[in-house]
């Protein structure tokens, strides 16, 4: 049984809604999880302890990417979450209309990379309403759920 943490920040809750979905596919699997909002856990030594660490954000912002409001603090202290060896995946919700689709989701990943993390999994970009994509999900889901 793996020991997995799910950190999502999320506007409008679709977000919020995939990190659910994630969290019962990872239980009915066996593992233990947690869900925290970026907002309401501490970044310090965030993956310590962890198996696998998801973390979930969607995309703002025109022409830049920006990340979802209660991500940002988190990701500018991303250095302090002891990502160093551990293993962790992407996911977000979008809109493809936008030039950056998913951002958010791309820049998570490449600083989780530059911490020398291993990202599983590939990355999971939702495009509108994710209850259109629960194939998708689940697909991913049990990818990340293999590599744990
Ligand atoms: C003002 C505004 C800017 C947005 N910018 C982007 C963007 O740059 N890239 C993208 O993929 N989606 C963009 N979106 C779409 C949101 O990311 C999308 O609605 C998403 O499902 C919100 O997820 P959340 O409810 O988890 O916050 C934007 C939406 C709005 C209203």
């Amino acid at each position: 049984m793996g020991n997995v943490l799910i950190v999502y920040g999320s506007t409008t809750g679709n977000t919020e809604w995939v990190a659910g979905q994630l969290s019962e596919q990872l239980k009915a699997a066996g593992h233990s999880v947690q869900t925290a909002k970026a907002g309401a856990i501490p970044a310090a030594g965030l993956c310590e302890g962890k198996d696998l660490v998801l973390f979930g954000c969607s995309t703002w912002g025109q022409d830049e990417i920006e990340l979802q409001d209660d991500f940002i603090p988190l990701f500018e202290s991303f250095d302090s979450i002891g990502a160093s060896g551990v293993k962790t995946a992407v996911f977000g919700c979008g809109d493809e209309d936008y030039t950056h689709f998913c951002g958010a989701v791309d820049a998570i990943t490449d600083k989780l990379t530059n911490l020398g993390s291993k990202v599983v999994g590939g990355k999971l970009k939702i495009n509108g309403d994710p209850g259109d994509s629960t194939e998708a999900i689940k697909s991913w889901g049990q990818g990340v759920i293999s590599a744990i």
